[in-house]
C-alpha cells in the first residue's frame, strides 16, 4: 500500500468529503428527546446513503424499539479476516444554545489556536458524526486504490448518546451476521496532535435521579420557613455528605471493587504528557479539584467519581418568589472504574441516599442508564496493528491512556460477541464534545481516513495464518 497514493487521494477527495460531512451534521439527530425522532431517522438512512456510495456491498437501516441501527457489509474473501467498525450518528442536545456562536447544525469551518488548519464547528462535528465519516471515507478510498484485504462490517448506531439501550437487543438478535474480529471504534480523543495516543480503558457508568418531597405543595417561605424542612435545602446537605474532606465518596462499599493500580503501571500512566497550567488556562480554572493522593490524569483515568448534572426545584424565574418548594431534584452520574458494576453501584447509591434523608423528607431515587467499565489488552493483534498504523502516519508511537468517558456497548460486545474493541480515535478532549461550539479539527478529519487504511493493512498482515 503506497503512501502516497493515499495522501493524493485523500487530496483529491476533501472538498467531496466535508461536503458529505456537512450534510450529515445538519441533520439535528438529538436522540434524547423524542421531537427530533424523523431526524435522527433522516440521519440513519443519510448513514446509509453515504456507506452505499463508499462502496458497501449492501447497507440496511435497521428499525430497534428505540432509534434504528445502520448495518452494512463488504466481504472481501470469506477467508479474509472481518473488521466490525463501530460508530454513532445520535448526538447530544445543543442547549444552551445562547452560547454557540454559530447554530450547532449549520457547520462552519473556523481556524483556532489547537486548530490553526480549521475545524468544522457543529454539534456532533468531533463525537461521532466526523469521526465515523473517516471510517466511511477510508472504505471509499481503500475500495477505489484495491488494497482493502480484510472483510467490514459497520454498525452505526442511533442511541449511544442515550445508553445503547436497544443496541444490546439488537445485537443479540443479530449474533449471526456478526462474526468478526475485531472492534474497531473512533469515538475517543488522542493527547494532541503531535502526540498520538489509544485509549486502553474507559469508564463505566450508573446514572441516577433523585427526587425529595418535602411538604405536600409549595409553601409561603415566610409562613412557614424556618418550621418546614426545604428539600432544596436538603437535597444540598445530602449531595454534599457524597464527599469527605479528600474528595473521596462516602458511599459504603463504593470503592470494594476498585482495581488499584501498581505503583508501576501509575507511573507508567503518568508519563503521558499533561501540562497543568494549560489545562486549568483552558477551562479558566484557578485550581483543580479531586480525590486527594491522586493526579488528573488518574483522577479521570483510573478512579471513580460523583458528579451532580443537573438540580432543580423552586422558583428559577425572573425576579425573586417567596417560596419554599414541596420538590427538589437532581440528576447524578457516578463514572466507574474496573471492577466496579454498575447496577451494584447504583444500589449501594439508592441505599446511601435513602438512609441519609432525614426524616422531614421523602426521598425517590430511580437509575437511569448505566455502563460498565472496560480496559482493552495491549497485546491483541488490534492494538498493536492501530499503534502501528499511527506510529506511520503520525511519524510517533501512539501513548496508551485511559479515556475517562464511557461507550458502554464497547463492555456488552466482549459479553455478547467475545470480541475486543480497539479505541482508535482522533479528537482532541478540547474539542467541546457534548457543549457548546462542538468542533473537529481538519487535521484529524483527514489523518483519521489517512490511518484507517493502515489499520486494515497491518490487522491483515498480523493475522495472517493466524485467523
Ligand atoms: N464519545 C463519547 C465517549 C468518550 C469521549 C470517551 C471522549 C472517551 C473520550 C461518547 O459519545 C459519550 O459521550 N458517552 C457518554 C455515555 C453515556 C451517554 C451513556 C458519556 O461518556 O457520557
Ligand atoms: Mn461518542
Ligand atoms: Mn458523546
Amino acid at each position: 500500500m503506497n503512501h502516497q497514493d493515499i495522501l493524493s487521494f485523500i487530496e483529491q477527495h476533501k472538498e467531496q468529503w466535508l461536503e458529505e460531512l456537512n450534510d450529515l451534521l445538519r441533520i439535528p439527530s438529538i436522540s434524547a428527546d423524542p421531537k427530533y425522532k424523523d431526524d435522527v431517522k433522516r440521519a440513519a438512512e443519510k448513514v446509509k446513503e453515504l456507506l452505499l456510495q463508499a462502496g458497501v456491498d449492501k447497507a440496511e437501516v435497521c428499525p430497534t424499539a428505540g432509534h434504528p441501527v445502520v448495518y452494512a457489509e463488504k466481504t472481501i474473501n470469506p477467508d479474509a479476516p472481518t473488521v466490525i467498525v463501530y460508530g454513532h450518528y445520535d448526538v447530544q442536545p445543543a442547549d444552551p444554545l445562547e452560547l454557540w456562536h454559530s447554530p450547532p447544525f449549520e457547520p462552519v469551518i473556523k481556524k483556532t489556536d489547537i486548530h490553526p488548519q480549521g475545524a468544522i464547528f457543529a454539534r456532533g462535528a468531533c463525537d461521532d458524526k466526523g469521526q465515523t465519516m473517516m471510517h466511511i471515507n477510508a472504505l471509499q478510498l481503500m475500495n477505489q486504490l484495491n488494497t482493502l484485504k480484510c472483510n467490514v462490517k459497520f454498525m452505526i448506531e442511533g442511541e449511544e448518546e442515550v445508553g445503547s439501550a436497544h443496541l444490546a437487543d439488537w445485537i443479540r438478535e443479530n449474533k449471526h451476521r456478526l462474526k468478526g474480529d475485531v472492534i474497531l471504534i473512533s469515538d475517543t480523543s488522542i493527547l494532541a496532535n503531535d502526540t498520538p495516543s489509544i485509549d486502553v480503558g474507559l469508564r463505566g457508568l450508573a446514572y441516577m435521579e433523585v427526587e425529595v418531597t418535602g411538604p405536600n405543595r409549595d409553601l409561603h417561605s415566610g409562613v412557614y420557613g424556618g418550621a418546614v424542612a426545604n428539600p432544596i435545602n436538603i437535597l444540598c446537605k445530602m449531595i454534599a455528605s457524597c464527599h469527605d474532606e479528600n474528595n473521596h465518596i462516602t458511599i459504603p462499599g463504593f470503592y470494594d471493587d476498585v482495581v488499584e493500580l501498581t505503583e508501576e503501571e501509575r507511573k507508567e500512566l503518568n508519563k503521558a504528557p499533561f501540562n497543568e497550567e494549560a489545562y486549568k488556562k483552558d477551562l479558566g480554572i484557578k485550581e483543580v479539584w479531586g480525590e486527594k493522593g491522586y493526579t488528573v490524569l488518574e483522577r479521570t483515568g483510573i478512579r471513580p467519581t460523583l458528579d451532580v448534572n443537573g438540580i432543580w426545584g423552586g422558583y428559577i424565574g425572573e425576579g425573586a418568589k417567596t417560596v419554599l418548594p414541596s420538590k427538589a431534584y437532581a440528576k447524578i452520574s457516578m463514572r466507574l472504574v474496573p471492577n466496579q458494576s454498575s447496577d451494584k453501584i447504583a444500589r449501594l447509591f439508592q441505599n446511601y441516599f435513602e438512609s441519609i434523608a432525614p426524616a422531614c423528607v421523602q426521598v425517590k431515587v430511580t437509575a437511569h442508564h448505566g455502563g460498565e467499565p472496560v480496559v482493552v489488552s495491549t497485546k491483541s493483534e488490534g492494538f498493536l496493528a492501530a499503534s502501528k498504523a499511527m506510529e506511520k502516519t503520525f511519524g510517533k508511537k501512539p501513548i496508551p491512556t485511559r479515556g475517562g468517558g464511557s461507550i458502554p456497548i464497547v463492555a456488552l460486545f466482549k459479553k455478547e460477541l467475545g470480541l475486543d474493541s480497539i479505541l482508535m480515535g482522533f479528537g482532541l478532549d478540547t474539542d467541546a464534545l457534548h457543549s457548546p461550539n462542538e468542533h473537529y479539527g481538519l487535521f484529524n478529519f483527514f489523518k483519521g481516513i489517512e490511518t484507517i487504511p493502515f489499520f486494515y493493512e497491518y490487522y491483515y498482515e498480523l493475522k495472517k495464518g493466524g485467523k
